[in-house]
């Protein structure tokens, strides 16, 4: 059996822009299954705004332009349509708690119903 795992998500040629200011530059890396990755890096490096590019929440951000590709095994982070289903997939879990403006239960319910 190959004891190699395999890349889960594949990041090319990765740039970031908040309007004219660019936060990602050429990131080019493989994110392999099995395996704890982490980032590291000063405040401000881009860390969280690289988190946030694998399950498109930059999208929220009106300035945000995105070049490059992301590959979550086959299928196309950046171009998908079905981004229900990427964050089904890609989860992230946050250093603080942070509710949708709505009741806690619809809060805890949203996962499950979506
Ligand atoms: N919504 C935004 N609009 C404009 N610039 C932003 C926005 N969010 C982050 N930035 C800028 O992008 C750069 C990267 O920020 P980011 O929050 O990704 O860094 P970080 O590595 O997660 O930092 P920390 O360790 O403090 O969490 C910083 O210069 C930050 O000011
Ligand atoms: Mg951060």
């Amino acid at each position: 059996m190959d004891s190699e795992n395999r890349t889960k998500i594949r990041v090319n040629d990765l740039d970031l822009y908040y309007g004219e200011k660019q936060a990602l530059k050429d990131i080019n890396m493989e994110i392999k299954e099995n395996e704890v990755t982490a980032l590291i890096g000063p405040s401000g490096c881009g860390k969280s705004t690289f988190l946030r590019c694998l399950n498109r929440m930059n999208d929220l951000i009106d300035s945000v332009k995105i070049n490059g590709k992301i590959y979550l095994e086959d299928e196309e982070i950046l171009t998908t349509n079905d981004v229900i289903n990427l964050r089904t997939r890609v989860g992230m879990v946050f250093q603080k708690a942070n509710l949708f403006p709505m009741s806690i239960y619809d809060n805890v319910a949203y996962g499950p119903k979506n």
